[in-house]
């Protein structure tokens, strides 16, 4: 028999602080929610707006009717920009003086045709999705060194794209500078996994194929819709919450403590059908 120590707890985040940026709604609200069911002590979420419903305030109360003993907090931050990133870690840094968690889940994507790109557009893309994630972990890597051990390190999650790793949208809603940044985020990740994983920090990449959102829904109805994505899908349907729950408290439990540098794609395998298998 193999002696593995607290198998009951391998999927566990009992104690854990995390900070999930994005966390009002979508993918971060999913990631949030799942850490909080999964035993976390304390969950920090962070978008820029407080108010409205998509905002914070209306996130950190449904979370915080959970029902569990794991307490949800709100704070306003653009991670796009370092000072309010500086800030972001002076706030948590209030109540706690370590960090298990980290998700860089805040993105920003633009689409259109090629050579009209406004400069605005992939400043904008790149300075969120690439510039502040990097930020991010260099500024909170002292409040997650503090929480890091050899058995289990703090972790760092980037939450990329499937369009890290494929050439999805050309022509009219090209996505080429949003694809870029999420290639760009694999690649930071295996940066950070060689750079941070001597101070008991690991980092992985997750990346999501369609999972319905304020930000992905547009891109899905250009592409003829929900159903016309099912079809296509080898899974035939899109993403669920649970799908981003299970490989997050995964890569942020003992069960993930020795992946690093990693990229998970979440997509149902789509990113390899080349035809649709409806038509064969
Ligand atoms: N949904 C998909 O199909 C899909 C597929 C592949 C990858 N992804 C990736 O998944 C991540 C989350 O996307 P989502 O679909 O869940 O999007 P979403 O529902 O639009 O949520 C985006 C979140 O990021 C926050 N945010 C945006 N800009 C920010 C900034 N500058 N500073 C701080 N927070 C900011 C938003 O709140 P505020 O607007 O209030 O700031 C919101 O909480 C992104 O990185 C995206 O690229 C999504």
């Amino acid at each position: 028999m193999s002696e593995f120590r607290s198998f009951d707890r391998m999927f566990r985040l009992d104690g854990k602080v995390a900070l999930v940026t994005g966390g009002s709604r979508g993918i971060g609200l999913h990631t949030a929610t799942a850490f909080l069911l999964a035993g976390a002590k304390k969950v920090f979420i962070s978008a820029r707006k407080h108010e409205g419903d998509q905002g914070i305030d209306q996130a950190v109360e449904k979370l915080n009717k959970l029902g569990v003993s794991g307490k949800a907090v709100g704070i306003a931050a653009n991670v796009a920009d370092t000072d309010d990133i500086a800030r972001l870690v002076k706030e948590v840094q209030k109540t706690d003086n370590k960090l298990d968690i980290l998700v860089c889940n805040a993105g920003a994507t633009w689409g259109g045709p090629f050579e009209p790109t406004p400069d605005w557009s992939s400043k904008k893309v790149l300075d969120l999705n690439v510039r502040g994630v990097f930020n991010l972990a260099r500024l909170f890597t002292p409040l997650l060194e503090m929480a890091g051990t050899r058995q289990d390190p703090s972790r760092i999650v980037i939450v990329s794209s499937t369009a890290g790793v494929t050439v999805p949208h050309v022509g009219d809603h090209g996505t080429i500078m949003y694809s870029v940044s999420k290639a760009a985020a694999h690649h930071l990740s295996r940066q950070l996994a060689v750079e941070l994983g001597p101070r008991n920090i690991t980092t992985n990449t997750v990346a999501p194929g369609f999972f319905p959102s304020k930000l992905a829904n547009g891109l899905i109805e250009i592409l003829g819709g929900e159903k016309e994505l099912n079809d296509w899908n080898p899974r035939k349907r899109l993403g669920e919450p649970e799908d981003i729950a299970g490989v997050m408290v995964y890569l942020c439990s003992r069960a993930g403590s020795y992946v690093n540098g990693e990229d998970i794609c979440v997509d149902g395998g789509v990113r390899y059908a080349q035809g649709r298998q409806s038509k064969l």
